[in-house]
């Protein structure tokens, strides 16, 4: 007879369970011996206990519920196996270390029988560099490859983790931008990427904006064929994917889009020239990515100083231009190394 408790837990749409899973695990609140149920449409993860307002807010979840969960045999943890608890990341199939280890080839073997669907382990040897953003990586344990399959808020992505950029922990903020892109269901709207990646913004978008043409844009080509495969392996036929740097293509878009992804976190500010002259001549919408520090601050405060910022920079960038710029949202999206944050921010450009 199987152990069955009442739990609090959190009832999500299935498309964001593995974002809603992982944000939960990195707050310490999911239950993890407790076995997670779905249903046709929704996912239902066990807590330690009911979150608090300010909790919901934060991890953006809108429905609370109680309910039975199996209590699964407790797991040994990594550090019962091997003493530490190692930091890293999951892509698809490969888990990829990202601080440095002693006795890696242990750690790797012990991430492989804790978690069976991880194939290769591997660890970073160089941060995301370049102008294509991407990192050179070790295999340590497991499969010799470093391409994987990654799916997220219901779409696929291809991709080789050392030749392409990608973060798994962007899966939220790609899925607020395509639900605000997917918002009214008659309006067609033209949306350019203008540093696309393997379109894992792109993709998401077009799929949930199905009356929306996208068109993603990247310099690196082996981004540029993963993102050709992702569209096919996604069914989704209103994106085309073009192999450029976007300097040199886009005049090809003059006064052509509603909205405008601009993920190139460091130097984003640096291409609003060729956005601006992308929007549509009524204007349209602008989600900039940037990335900034605060050191001299007590550290609740830190987050709300990066965000003030890059609201600056955006600001002072856009000044020499003679447009109307008003901030809708600005936000953090993720840590980006201690002290920094990068802060994303959706903006209307009137021109
Ligand atoms: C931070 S990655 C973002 C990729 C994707 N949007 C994502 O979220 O996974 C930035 C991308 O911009 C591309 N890139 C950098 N400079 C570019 C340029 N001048 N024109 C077009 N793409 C560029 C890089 O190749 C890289 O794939």
């Amino acid at each position: 007879m199987k152990n069955r408790e009442p739990l609090p837990c959190v009832k999500a749409d299935k498309r964001r369970g593995e974002e809603i899973r992982i944000a939960l695990k990195d707050h310490k609140l999911l239950k993890t011996d407790a076995k997670i149920t779905t249903n046709h449409n929704f996912i239902y993860l066990p807590l330690i206990r009911a979150l608090t307002e300010h909790e919901q807010r934060e991890l953006d979840v809108a429905e609370l519920s109680t309910k039975e969960f199996e209590l699964l045999e407790p797991r040994r943890t990594i550090e019962e196996l091997v003493g530490l608890k190692p930091s890293f990341e999951i892509v698809g199939d490969i888990a990829v270390l990202t601080d440095d280890v002693a006795n890696e080839q242990l750690v790797a073997q012990a991430i492989m029988s804790l978690h069976k669907s991880i194939k290769v382990v591997a660890k970073r040897i160089s941060p995301v560099e370049g102008v294509f953003r991407s990192r050179q990586l070790k295999v340590i344990a497991g499969e010799h490859r470093t391409e994987t399959m990654h799916k997220e808020n219901g779409c696929r992505y291809k991709l080789d983790l050392e030749q392409v950029y990608f973060n798994p922990r962007l899966a939220r903020e790609r899925d607020r931008v395509a639900s605000l892109a997917a918002q009214d269901k008659n309006e067609k709207e033209e949306v350019i990427d203008m540093f696309a990646g393997v379109g894992s913004f792109a993709i998401q978008i077009a799929k949930l904006a199905p009356q929306s043409h996208v068109t993603a844009i990247d310099i690196n080509p082996v981004a540029v064929r993963y993102l050709r495969e992702n569209i096919k392996l996604n069914g989704v036929s209103n994106i085309e994917a073009i192999e450029s740097d976007i300097k040199e293509v886009y005049r090809a878009f003059t006064d052509r889009a509603d909205r405008i992804i601009m993920n190139l976190p460091k130097s984003a500010y640096l291409f609003l020239e060729e956005a601006l002259s992308m929007l549509k001549p009524e204007g349209g919408i602008i989600h900039f990515y940037d990335v900034e520090s605060a050191y001299d601050v007590s550290a609740e405060n830190r987050v709300g100083v990066a965000i003030d910022k890059a609201k600056e920079k955006l600001t002072a960038s856009i000044k020499k231009h003679e447009v109307q710029l008003e901030i809708l949202d600005a936000r953090k999206v993720k840590v980006y190394a201690p002290y920094a944050y990068i802060v994303g921010i959706d903006a209307m450009i009137r021109k």
